[in-house]
C-alpha cells in the first residue's frame, strides 16, 4: 500500500497524535461491530434490554448474567495488529492520545498506558443507584449482581447506556486532546452515536491532519484529508512501517 507523502510527514513531524478508535478497530479481533450489514452486534442483542438503565432494573439477573458472558468471549478473543500499532505508537512517541469508544479494553491489553474510554469498559463496574465505583471479583458467581459495598445498591457495568451521559471528565479530555492535536486519525468509527462523533469535527475545527481508516465510506469521508480505505489490522502495520522505517515491535 502506498500512502500519500503528506500523510507520512505529518505523522512523523506531529507534535501531538490522536488515535480514536471505534468497533471497526476491534473486528478482526472477532469482536462483531454495531452497524455492519453482516455480523451485526445487534442481530441477536436487544440494546432495549441489555443497554438501558430501565432494562437492567428491569431484570437485572439476567443483565448481569449476559455481560459476564460478553467479558468471558472477549477475553478469549485477542488484540490484533491495529491495537498493537496504537500501543506501539504511543510508547515510541511523545505525545500520543488514544480515544475509544470501545468497551473491551483491548487497548489496553495490547500495551497502552492510557486510554480515554468514551463508553467505559465492561471489565469495570460502579453502584446502580448511586453511581461511585465498586469492585467486583468477576471470578465469583455472576448469576446476580452483587450489591454495593458502600450502600447496599445493586452493582452494574460501568459502560454508558443509550441516552447515559458520557463520563464528564474523559469526554472533557477527548475534546481537549481533539482540538488541540496536530493529527487526528478516526480508525474503524462509523460516527453515527453522538457525542463521541464530534471528536473528529472539533479537531478539523482545531486545524488537524483528519485521517480515516475505513473499509467504507462514512460521513468522515467529506472532510477527512486522508482516507485510507481498508481494514485496520492491515492499513495500521503498513502505516507505521511507512513511518517509523521499522517493523512492529
Ligand atoms: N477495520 C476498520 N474499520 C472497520 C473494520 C475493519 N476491519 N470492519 C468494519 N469497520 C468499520 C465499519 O465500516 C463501520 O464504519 O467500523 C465501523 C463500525 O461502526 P459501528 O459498528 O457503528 O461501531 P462504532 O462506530 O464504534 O459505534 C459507536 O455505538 O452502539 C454504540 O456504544 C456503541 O461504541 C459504540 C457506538
Amino acid at each position: 500500500m502506498q500512502f500519500d507523502d503528506q500523510l507520512i510527514k505529518r505523522l512523523r513531524e506531529a507534535q501531538h497524535v490522536v488515535f480514536f478508535s471505534g468497533a471497526g478497530a476491534s473486528a478482526e479481533s472477532g469482536v462483531p461491530t454495531f452497524r455492519d450489514s453482516h455480523n451485526s452486534f445487534w442481530v441477536d442483542f436487544d440494546a432495549g434490554t441489555f443497554a438501558t438503565a430501565s432494562g437492567y432494573y428491569a431484570n437485572p439477573d439476567r443483565v448481569w448474567q449476559w455481560y459476564a458472558e460478553q467479558r468471558l468471549k472477549l477475553r478469549a478473543l485477542t488484540p490484533n495488529p491495529a491495537h498493537r500499532v496504537i500501543a506501539a505508537w504511543q510508547n515510541k512517541a511523545s505525545n500520543v492520545t488514544v480515544i475509544t469508544q470501545n468497551i473491551d479494553g483491548f487497548h489496553q491489553r495490547a500495551g497502552n498506558h492510557k486510554v480515554i474510554e468514551l463508553h467505559g469498559n465492561i471489565g469495570t463496574y460502579k453502584c446502580f443507584d448511586h453511581g461511585h465505583p465498586a469492585e467486583h471479583d468477576a471470578n465469583i458467581s455472576d448469576e446476580k449482581p452483587p450489591h454495593c459495598q458502600q450502600c447496599g445498591g445493586l452493582l452494574r457495568p460501568d459502560v454508558v447506556w443509550f441516552s447515559e451521559e458520557l463520563p464528564a471528565e474523559a469526554f472533557t479530555q477527548a475534546k481537549h486532546s481533539s482540538a488541540n492535536c496536530d493529527v487526528f486519525v478516526s480508525i474503524g468509527c462509523s460516527l453515527e452515536v453522538y457525542p463521541a462523533s464530534t471528536l473528529p469535527i472539533n479537531a478539523a475545527h482545531g486545524g488537524a491532519y483528519l485521517v480515516q481508516v475505513n473499509p467504507h465510506a462514512t460521513l468522515l469521508d467529506e472532510i477527512a484529508d486522508c482516507n485510507l480505505r481498508g481494514k485496520a489490522g492491515e492499513i495500521m502495520p503498513l502505516l507505521w512501517q511507512a513511518v517509523w522505517r521499522e517493523q512492529l515491535p
